[in-house]
């Protein structure tokens, strides 16, 4: 096996993975699958709803993520808002974009003290394919459309640094400037 997923961690910004666009998993065998469960673990451990490849040092086109039900989130909303588990999304892709784009709150296992507005189209469609192999399709709202969102873009380098509103932006400078120093 290429990668040993126990060696894994979390890594955090300025890392330069997570900068980095992850390349399409070509085949989803018994790595991948290790790899996706030692990510949920990691997400699990540092009390994270999602968790994206390059945040455990590896360029793939890989997130996990579980959005737990309750504080308003259900299954049972159209389009649903919370996920009944973890799930796995390999090689996803943004089908559509939905309502105007609404600021809420976010933060990153990879920015550590740094939290802040965002602003994402309410709900989205995404294509992915499982862990097993098996494409799907998953319209999804509130939470969980954020989830999504968030950890797609991991996918494209892209951090909440960089979609911030103006106030979060300032807002956090001296973090983000700490983090920065910190290697
Ligand atoms: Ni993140």
């Amino acid at each position: 096996m290429a990668t040993d997923p126990t060696k894994l961690s979390i890594v955090t910004y300025p890392e330069k993975v997570l900068r980095t666009p992850g390349k399409a998993v070509k085949e989803i065998n018994d790595e991948v699958r290790a790899v996706a469960a030692r990510m949920i673990e990691l997400m699990y451990e540092a009390e994270g709803i999602g968790l994206a490849a390059p945040q455990v040092g590896l360029s793939w086109q890989m997130f996990v993520l579980d959005v737990p039900l309750g504080e308003g989130r259900s299954l049972a909303d159209d389009p649903p808002t919370a996920t009944d588990g973890p799930r796995v999304f390999i090689n996803p892709k943004i089908a559509k974009f939905e309502g105007p784009s609404e600021p809420f709150e976010e933060g990153c296992l990879s920015l550590p003290d740094i939290r802040g507005d965002v602003l994402r189209p309410p709900v989205v469609t995404m294509t992915a394919t499982d862990e097993h192999g098996k494409a799907f399709i998953i319209r999804a709202g509130g939470l969980l459309a954020r989830c999504l969102q968030h950890e797609f873009d991991h996918l494209q380098g892209v951090l909440i640094l960089d979609k911030m509103t103006q106030t979060a932006r300032m807002k956090n400078r001296t973090a983000v400037r700490d983090l920065e120093r910190s290697r």
